[in-house]
């Protein structure tokens, strides 16, 4: 399937139609950006590693009965995925403190929570996706009440999952973020990414941050880092 016209342009993916409605094409580009887009850079390979990690993960998740909107990967930065109805929220599931929370909370980086905590942020780079509740999303309409108890229930199960992936593989999922959307107006499906660009992972023994905190903080080897991730989890991946 190829892409025609380019619908979205985003922080780090690119959206196009097909010729056929229900499909998009989902480019991965190399641009990374962190803190909302305050800090910007292209990062030659990335696009690729993360096109290809995140067919990986969301068809593992797939055959785990999670369902997602990835359908196939169609060359090495480029895949088709179902076009859904976006929820203008992000989940996030903490397994250990770091980032927004530490700050937030005054948390010790690293802390081990008693169980894991999920959050919604509103999806709004000008307001610093700010926190939000249950009880903003039904008042201002984001999502109705059966869709919010869903999005839970499937971030945990994905924490679940993964946690045990890339536990097997030596790394700690600290935290990370997902995107549901809503197919046919009512079936809730995984959507957008499931990359280092959207969690946090450390080896088990060092406590290397193997993510994208390495380009929040200026650790450097980024795209080095997520293709080592990439190798301990078995995947194959392409390079142009
Ligand atoms: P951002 O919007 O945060 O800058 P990206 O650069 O990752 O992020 O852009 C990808 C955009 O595509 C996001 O706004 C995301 O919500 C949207 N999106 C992801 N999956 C789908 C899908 N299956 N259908 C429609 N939109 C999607
Ligand atoms: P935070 O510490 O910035 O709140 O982020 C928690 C996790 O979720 C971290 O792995 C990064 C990811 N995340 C995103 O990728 N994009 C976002 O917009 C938000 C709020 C979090
Ligand atoms: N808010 C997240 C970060 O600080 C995601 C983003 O802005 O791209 O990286």
């Amino acid at each position: 399937m190829e892409k025609l016209k380019e619908i979205t342009s985003g922080k780090a993916k690119s959206l196009y139609t097909t010729s056929d409605d229900r499909y998009l094409v989902m480019n991965f580009r190399d641009d990374t950006s962190a803190f909302d887009g305050k800090k910007k850079e292209a990062l030659l390979g990335k696009g690729a590693v993360n096109n290809q990690f995140n067919a990986f993960i969301l068809e593992h998740l797939d055959s785990e009965g999670v369902n997602t909107h990835h359908i196939e990967v169609l060359n090495t930065t480029d895949s088709l995925v179902h076009k859904l109805q976006m929820f203008p929220i992000e989940c996030v599931i903490r397994n250990r403190a770091s980032g927004s929370i530490c700050r937030r909370l005054g948390t010790e980086d690293g802390l081990i929570l008693e169980s894991p905590l999920f959050e919604f942020f509103l999806k709004d780079d000008d307001l610093g996706d700010p926190l939000i509740n249950d009880e903003h999303i039904l008042s201002f309409g984001w999502a109705k009440e059966e869709h919010i108890t869903e999005m839970k229930k499937l971030t945990y199960k994905i924490n679940e999952i993964l946690s045990k992936l890339f536990l097997d593989s030596g790394l700690i999922l600290v935290d990370f973020k997902v995107e549901f959307g809503l197919l046919g107006g009512e079936k809730i499906i995984l959507a957008d990414e499931f990359t280092p660009d959207g969690c946090r992972l450390w080896d088990v023994k060092t406590g290397k941050k193997m993510d994208k905190d390495r380009f929040r903080e200026g650790l450097g080897d980024v795209v080095e880092s997520y293709h080592q991730v990439a190798d301990r989890l078995g995947m194959n991946i392409k390079l142009d």
